[in-house]
């Protein structure tokens, strides 16, 4: 399977787990306290492009605060959901790989990237990279989550019962390699930390521990 094929797995399974997406996590945060590590690095007003944004708890967040929000994502439905659980808001639906048919470069005080970059094929993580240091200002800082473990897997998605078992794209990475593309493209870490996810949810059995980061572009 190449990663157009892998991209487009993860589309459809979005698509097919939009409502059930929305009314568990359209609105509840669990890591309230990451997204506040972020925020003492962002100004009054700070553009914040959201790369996989979902069904908008991103969005309902960060707008309430006064930053200016755009979300990307490329699941239809998931903005569909988006917008009955929140109203309209900048939506971009498209593949994280395109953005920069979007935007010109330093349009972006900051990108969000929290629990989406664990479906980007593996071949395609330094090549977002390179296209979110070109999308943000000198001195932008990201936030992203990545998931930590070795190789990739298509895991069981509980909310498709009926797809049958082991469907989800998933791509694991070792905080050296993350560190290593981060540091290439010229990004100083700011932050780090790891949460352990009890149980075998939507992750998979590989890796329940998720690495947050974030750096800004030097
Ligand atoms: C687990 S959800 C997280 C959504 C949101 N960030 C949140 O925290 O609720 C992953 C989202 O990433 C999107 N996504 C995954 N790969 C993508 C890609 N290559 N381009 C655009 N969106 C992508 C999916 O459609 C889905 O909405």
């Amino acid at each position: 399977m190449n990663s157009a094929d892998k991209r487009n797995s993860v589309k459809r399974d979005y698509d097919l787990i939009a409502e059930q997406y929305g009314d568990e996590f359209g609105k509840y945060i669990e890591d309230l306290d990451i997204y506040r590590e972020f925020e003492k690095y962002l100004s009054d007003g700070a553009s914040i492009l959201d790369l996989g944004c979902g069904t908008g708890r991103t969005y309902a967040y960060f707008s309430k605060k006064g930053y200016k929000y755009t979300g990307v994502d490329f699941s239809e439905k998931m903005k569909e959901k988006a917008f009955a659980l929140h109203g309209e808001f900048p939506y971009i639906v498209d593949d994280i790989m395109n953005i920069k048919e979007h935007f010109s470069d330093g349009s972006f005080d900051a990108v969000f990237a929290v629990y989406s970059l664990f479906h980007l094929p593996k071949e395609d993580f330094e090549q977002t990279i390179a296209n979110i240091r070109d999308l943000l200002r000198d001195g932008g800082v990201v936030l992203l989550s990545y998931q930590l473990g070795e190789g990739e897997a298509f895991v069981d998605e509980p909310y498709l019962k009926d797809a049958g078992r082991e469907i989800l794209y998933m791509n694991y990475m070792s905080k050296l390699h993350v560190d290593g593309v981060l540091e290439s493209n010229g990004f100083e870490k700011l932050y780090e930390s790891e949460k352990h996810e009890e149980g075998d949810g939507v992750i998979g059995e590989n890796g329940n521990d998720a690495v947050y980061v974030i750096v800004r572009k030097k």
